[in-house]
């Protein structure tokens, strides 16, 4: 099973970090800004199959937004990050929610604030209640740099990716039992033949 993610969000909320911790385990201080795109890829055993996370991380910055949109397509999961440091997080939020639901409608967002260790526990009690207030998608408060709960984001996003390829499967297996009871317009045809002679 193989299932598009990418990683979306504003310049300097912690994309790259999070994909570097998921894929290499390893954490960087450093924000290299990503041109263009990055791509990672990893195996996820849900139910005991394994889900292949293709993973891009786009870059945040305005002047690349074309081509980071030009990444939406087919993407079964996006990944929303954002800094709750910063006091416009709502604002940027909304508008990723926007855009990625303008070029993509089948896509199951999750939303994340990152560098939670910056967060004073009232701090993060009050994003996890605004965010569960507001929206209705899946949450995760986490931190790269600290390690803490990177991979249950990408744990979640192949329990989406299996569902969804559950759900297909299913249908697809309907739809072949409803063709088979149907009569076929050779059974017509030869109905017809008989009652002539
Ligand atoms: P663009 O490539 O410009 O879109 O940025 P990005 O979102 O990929 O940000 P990047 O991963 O480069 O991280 C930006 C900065 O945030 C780096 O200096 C990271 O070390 C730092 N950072 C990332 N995650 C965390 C975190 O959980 N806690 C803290 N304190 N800093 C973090």
């Amino acid at each position: 099973m193989i299932g598009k993610v990418i990683i979306i969000g504003d310049s300097g909320v912690g994309k790259t970090t999070i994909l570097t911790q998921f894929i290499h385990e390893r954490y960087k201080n450093d924000h290299d800004l990503t041109i263009g795109v990055d791509f990672g890829s990893k195996y996820v055993n849900i139910n005991n199959a394994e889900v292949r996370l293709q993973i891009w991380d786009t870059a945040g910055q305005e002047c690349f937004r074309s081509i980071s949109r030009s990444y939406y397509k087919d993407a079964k999961v996006a990944i929303i990050v954002f800094d709750a440091a910063n006091n416009k997080y709502k604002e940027q939020l909304n508008s990723w929610i926007n855009d990625i639901n303008m070029h993509n409608n089948n896509v199951k967002i999750i939303i994340v604030c990152n560098k939670k260790d910056k967060l004073s526990k009232f701090q993060q009690t009050n994003i996890s209640k605004k965010i569960k207030e507001c929206y209705s998608n899946q949450f995760y408060l986490i931190s790269s740099k600290i390690f803490s709960d990177v991979e249950k984001v990408f744990i979640n996003a192949a329990e989406i990716i299996y569902e969804d390829l559950q759900h297909i499967e299913e249908h697809h297996q309907q739809n072949n039992i409803i063709s088979f009871e149907k009569p076929s317009v050779w059974n017509n045809i030869k109905i017809k033949v008989k009652t002539c002679f």
